[in-house]
């Protein structure tokens, strides 16, 4: 960790992660391709997130220790981008782009739709645990907005009926 750099993880009992040797030789071969180390951070970030399936604080730790950056900006990126999971992955995570096209294709009317339909508010788990729905800036899909993220899925020009056809394929049951 750099110096000064306050730790962002608490600090319990469980055993800090570590990276496998496979993963250090891609953090290696993705230091190659950026001027600085800070450059690797966000794919660094997301080969954490594909061997830990999080992205807590103590995995921040390890990819700015790994890196030899300050944690503080594994923090700033891990925490502003979307596609970082920094709590338990639910099963089916649901990111509706409320953004400036989407709004004005009818995001907000889908979003509505999609917490009555699951009983929640964006933000927010289903009582089982296994939906979690967010509400999202731009996908970069805005020519077909409105725009859903459902894990690696894009799912574009969204209607009421082609996202409750989606939920029935998840398995709730509307
Ligand atoms: S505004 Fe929704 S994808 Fe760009």
């Amino acid at each position: 960790m750099a110096d000064e750099d306050p730790p962002l993880a608490s600090g319990g009992t469980s055993p800090a992660p570590a990276f496998g040797e496979k993963t250090l030789q891609e953090i290696e071969e993705l230091r190659t391709k950026y001027p600085t180390a800070r450059g690797a951070l966000l794919p660094t970030l997301w080969l954490a997130q594909r061997d830990f399936g999080q992205v807590t604080p103590e995995v921040m730790e390890l990819v700015a220790d790994t890196l030899g950056v300050p944690a503080c900006q594994a923090l700033t990126a891990a925490t502003f981008y979307t596609l970082y999971q920094r709590d338990k992955p639910p099963e089916h995570k649901l990111q509706l782009c409320t953004n400036i096209s989407c709004m004005l294709y009818g995001a907000y009317d889908l979003l509505h739709f999609l917490e009555d339909a699951l009983g929640i508010k964006a933000g927010q788990y289903t009582e089982d645990g296994r939906i979690y729905l967010e509400e999202v800036e731009c996908l970069a899909s805005c020519g077909t907005a409105p725009t859903m993220q459902v894990g690696d899925r894009y799912v574009e020009s969204l209607t009421q009926e082609s996202a409750l056809a989606l939920l029935q394929e998840i398995g709730v049951s509307v």
